[in-house]
């Protein structure tokens, strides 16, 4: 497998001072894509934190905002679901031509079907699966998902993976030195529903529309803030095959599968170039840092303007000092609009809207973002 070395994934702050602020940082082993133009792109968000009924929609320019109300009536008494997790609807179009992508699947399969299905979207019309990382958070509603939707869907249906490390058991501190698992993607029951892995470190175009960054390298200020331990190593055929990352330097210790902070070497976000605007930069959970996934979107296609940063920046654990920082340099970086969602954090909510305020767009449960013609 080609790809990043693990070294250079996380060869930390050091390397930043080589790239200006709104510079897109690219040498010669950043691998290079041509990002498909599109017309348009609207996100819809299937599922994440909360849903407020009295949100009403934004005036942005540029930028179509639609709220929707969740619920239906006495009888049916049925509310669009909202937990701790993330999974957007991605429908983009170019000429005549309309692409759709699931980008993760939320905590919970009940959540994500009643969430799709109250919002009117249909499976039976998606033409990929895209998942962001390895935690549960992203995947934990795709078998549910699956079992309910898979014979409708398309026969060749592929769900495209930043790499092995999508499936790594993930686990948790439990106390006492133990450890709880905290899940792991399952390679049989993707077998089993038909579903294809696509599994790149490298940059690749979907169906014709969107892209994958790949691996984030890890060249900027920031670093992975706590979440989950990881357990590498493949244990009766399942979990992550540490020889099929570009550059296996792992310690003893990992080798062994004794559980170590996670760095979420696989980690991807999903992109699209919209006509005229710019990037869209899906970053769904960022653990890798939203100003390195920024930096990989431009150095792996060339395209400096970024249109719009959407989906979770992982800066709730954030320490003050630290947000501030990020906050800082985030304001160098020529973005049109951002879309906090998920594990964002309020303390970066509350950060934007006193440093960023112009860009800030508040995301709920069923909002629908519409970008381009
Ligand atoms: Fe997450």
């Amino acid at each position: 497998m080609t790809g990043i070395p693990r070294r250079r994934l996380l060869q930390g702050s050091a390397a930043a001072v080589t790239f200006a602020c709104t510079g897109f940082a690219a040498d010669a082993a950043t691998p290079r894509i041509t990002a498909p133009e599109v017309d348009s792109l609207s996100i819809q968000v299937v599922t994440d934190g909360n849903h407020d009924v009295f949100i009403s929609g934004a005036q942005v320019p540029g930028v179509r905002v639609e709220r929707v109300r969740g619920f239906r009536g006495a009888l049916e008494r049925r509310a669009l679901r909202s937990e701790h997790g993330l999974s957007l609807w991605l429908t983009s179009a170019r000429g005549a031509e309309t692409k759709r992508l699931l980008l993760d699947y939320g905590w919970t399969g009940e959540t994500v079907n009643n969430n799709l299905e109250m919002l009117e979207l249909d499976p039976a019309t998606l033409d990929a699966l895209v998942l962001s990382h390895g935690h549960l958070d992203h995947f934990g509603g795709m078998e549910g998902f699956l079992e309910k939707h898979r014979g409708r869907m398309k026969d060749d249906l592929r769900l495209y993976l930043g790499g092995e490390d999508a499936f790594c058991q993930r686990v948790s501190p439990a106390g006492n030195g133990a450890f709880a698992s905290y899940g792991r993607l399952d390679r049989g029951m993707l077998a089993a529903a038909r579903v294809r892995p696509v599994l790149s470190e490298d940059p690749l175009v979907i169906e014709g529309h969107a892209f994958t960054t790949g691996a984030v390298p890890r060249v900027s200020q920031e670093r992975v803030l706590p979440n989950s331990f990881v357990s590498y190593g493949m244990r009766d055929g399942a979990g992550c095959d540490t020889a099929k990352y570009a550059d296996a330097h792992f310690s003893p210790a990992e080798l062994a599968g004794q559980p170590v902070p996670d760095q979420h070497l696989h980690e991807q976000a999903t992109c699209y170039h919209v006509k005229g605007r710019g990037l869209v930069v899906i970053t769904s959970c960022g653990h890798g840092g939203i100003l390195n996934t920024i930096r990989r979107a431009r150095a792996v296609t060339g395209v400096e303007k970024v249109h719009a940063l959407v989906g979770g920046f992982h800066l709730a654990p954030a320490p003050e000092d630290y947000l501030n920082r990020i906050m800082a340099e985030l304001k160098t970086q020529d973005i049109d609009h951002l879309f906090p969602m998920h594990c964002s954090g309020p303390n970066f909510l509350e950060a934007a809207k006193r440093e960023m305020p112009q860009t800030l767009v508040l995301c709920t449960t069923g909002s629908r973002f519409s970008f381009g013609a």
